[in-house]
C-alpha cells in the first residue's frame, strides 16, 4: 500500500493560524508584539529567498519584524556591534543572522554574541546545552528538528519505544534531533541511532528504523529497500540538482531532490515526507513559535 505523504505545507499552516491566535492574545493581554529581526550579509540568493520567507511568516502573523540587510564587506566589529545593538532592544525578541555568512567573519562570535534569551534558532552553545540537559531547562527548541519533532507527533507515530535512525550528525540537524528524541516526554522517548559518513552499514541500521529521518544531504542517499515496511519517514534533503522553468512564472527554479528516493520509497514507508512540502515549511514556523514563545517569557507569561 503507498505511503500516506506527511504535508509539511498543511501541517505549518496549522501551526500558524495557532501562533497567529496565540500572537493576538498575547498583544491584547500584556501589550507585547513578539519581535523578529533578520540579518542577511550579502546577497546569496538562496539566502534572500529564505529571509524573504520568514519575514513573510512574521509579517503575516502580526509581529513586529526587521529585515536588516547589511553589505557582504561589512566588517566583523561592525556585525557585533548590530547584534549588540538588538540585543539590547526591548522590541526584539529573536535575532537571528542568516547562514552562510562572508569568510572573513567568524561565525562562531557572530552566533556566540547573540543573547542566548533571543537565539530563536537555538544555535548558542547555552542553548544547545540546555537542550542536552532538556526538560523545563530547554528554552527554545531548534528550528528543523523541531519540525521534525512535530511531523513525527501530529502525523500520528508512536515515538516512545520507538527505534529511530537520524542519518547525518550536522549541528544543525543530525546531532540536535537525536538529543530531542532521546528526552523522556511527548514525541520522543525513543531508541536512538545516529549513522554518518563513518558508519560500517548503513543499510542494516536504516532497516531497524521505525522512524528514519535522513539529513545527509546527498541525493536519494536512501534506497527504497533500507526501508522497513510502514516506517515513518523523514527527508531533510534539500538538494539543488538543476534547473528548470517554472510554468507558473516563466522564470527558472531550482529542480530539488530528497536524500530519499521518494517515488520507490513511498511504497514501503508508512508515512513519508515530500522534497519540497515536508520538513521546510516546518522550519520557518518553528522559528515562529520560538520568537513567541521569547515575547511571552519577556512580557511574564509562561
Ligand atoms: N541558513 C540555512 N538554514 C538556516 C537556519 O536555520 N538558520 C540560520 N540562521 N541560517 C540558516
Amino acid at each position: 500500500m503507498a505511503a500516506r505523504i506527511i504535508s509539511g505545507t498543511e501541517i505549518a499552516a496549522q501551526i500558524r493560524e495557532e501562533l497567529k491566535k496565540e500572537t493576538a492574545e498575547l498583544k491584547e493581554k500584556s501589550g507585547v508584539v513578539p519581535g523578529l529581526v533578520t540579518i542577511l550579509v550579502g546577497k546569496n540568493p538562496a539566502s534572500v529567498s529564505y529571509v524573504t520567507a520568514k519575514q513573510k511568516a512574521a509579517h503575516e502573523l502580526g509581529f513586529y519584524s526587521i529585515q536588516d540587510d547589511q553589505p557582504d564587506d561589512i566588517s566583523e566589529e561592525s556585525l557585533l556591534q548590530l547584534v549588540y545593538r538588538y540585543n539590547n532592544d526591548s522590541k526584539i525578541h529573536g535575532i537571528l543572522v542568516q547562514l552562510p555568512i562572508p569568510k572573513h567573519i567568524d561565525e562562531k562570535k557572530i552566533l556566540n554574541a547573540i543573547d542566548p534569551d533571543k537565539d530563536v534558532d537555538c544555535f548558542h552553545p547555552i542553548n544547545v546545552g540546555r537542550l542536552m540537559i532538556g526538560g523545563d531547562e530547554a528554552r527554545f527548541l531548534p528550528c528543523t528538528p523541531a519540525g521534525i519533532q512535530e511531523l513525527i507527533v501530529r502525523a500520528g507515530f508512536e515515538t516512545s519505544g520507538a527505534e529511530v535512525v537520524v542519518v547525518g550528525r550536522s549541528n544543525i540537524v543530525g546531532k540536535p534531533i537525536a538529543n530531542i528524541m532521546l528526552q523522556k516526554g511527548r514525541g520522543a522517548n525513543s531508541t536512538v541511532t545516529v549513522v554518518h559518513t563513518g558508519t560500517k552499514d548503513l543499510e542494516s541500521h536504516c532497516k531497524r528504523a521505525d522512524i528514519l529521518i535522513v539529513a545527509a544531504g546527498v541525493p536519494h542517499l536512501v534506497k527504497p529497500e533500507w526501508i522497513k515496511p510502514g516506517a515513518c519517514v523523514i527527508d531533510v534533503g534539500v538538494n539543488r540538482v538543476g534547473e528548470k522553468i517554472s510554468e507558473k512564472t516563466g522564470k527558472p527554479v531550482p529542480i530539488l531532490k530528497g536524500d530519499v528516493d521518494f517515488d520507490a520509497a513511498k511504497e514501503i514507508a508508512g508515512a513519508i515526507t515530500p522534497v519540497p512540502g515536508g520538513v521546510g515549511p516546518m522550519t520557518i514556523t518553528m522559528l515562529m513559535k520560538n520568537t513567541v514563545k521569547s515575547a511571552k517569557i519577556s512580557a511574564g507569561i509562561k
